[in-house]
């Protein structure tokens, strides 16, 4: 099978504001170079900045298909394609929460806490149409929902009260200056730390 995910160009990640980050996306409809090309850019712009997922609006692309590599429970690393993902969750009464502090590249260098199940299952289309399914628990479990919720349209800053939301606004706006227009193409600016302050 081709692997898609090297030799891909690294792109600058859209931010919170920009319209495609705020509509639901086109599912995919033809399995193609044109989109292994993507896939692979998407893999390389999510290495360059650091993350575990990537979705294609993320990069500026009005279409339902994300990446991830990402440690599940276990803290084995998983990677994938999803194209057109569903997420399941379990019933409300068999759900577990967890509530840990979220974080999305296109928001860069803001948390905030978001109770999220820890279990669910994302169903869709592999790089080549074939149907698949991904199990995922731990922060894969956040992660594929994080993920399926920007193709939808919804950031995770919409799931916050307005006080959380207010606060993770200012915190990314402080950080503002750390991350250049083009970033990941251009890297971030490190912070002036007092020597021997570093961990
Ligand atoms: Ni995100």
């Amino acid at each position: 099978m081709t692997d898609l995910t090297t030799g891909g160009k690294v792109l600058p990640i859209t931010r919170w504001g920009t319209p495609v980050m705020h509509e639901k996306t086109r599912p995919v409809e033809r399995f193609d170079e044109e989109l292994h090309t993507l896939i692979r850019d998407m893999f390389a712009t999510m290495a360059a900045a650091e993350g575990v997922g990537l979705a294609a609006t993320q990069v500026g692309v009005d279409l339902a298909v994300f990446v991830y590599e990402c440690p599940d429970k276990d803290m084995t690393i998983q990677r994938g394609v999803v194209c057109s993902p569903t997420v399941t969750l379990p019933d409300v009464k068999d759900r577990e929460l967890d509530s840990s502090d979220e974080g999305c590249l296109s928001h860069p260098g803001g948390y905030a806490t978001v109770s999220r199940p820890t279990l669910a299952t994302c169903t869709g289309q592999d790089e080549n149409g074939a149907e698949i399914e991904v199990v995922g628990t731990g922060l894969l479990a956040r992660c594929l929902q994080h993920e399926t919720d920007h193709l939808n349209g919804t950031v995770f800053g919409d799931r916050l009260s307005t006080r959380a939301r207010r606060q993770l606004d200012k915190d990314v706006a402080g950080l503002d200056w750390r991350y250049p227009d083009d970033w990941p193409v251009s890297p971030k600016h490190e912070a002036a730390t007092p020597s021997g302050d570093e961990e």
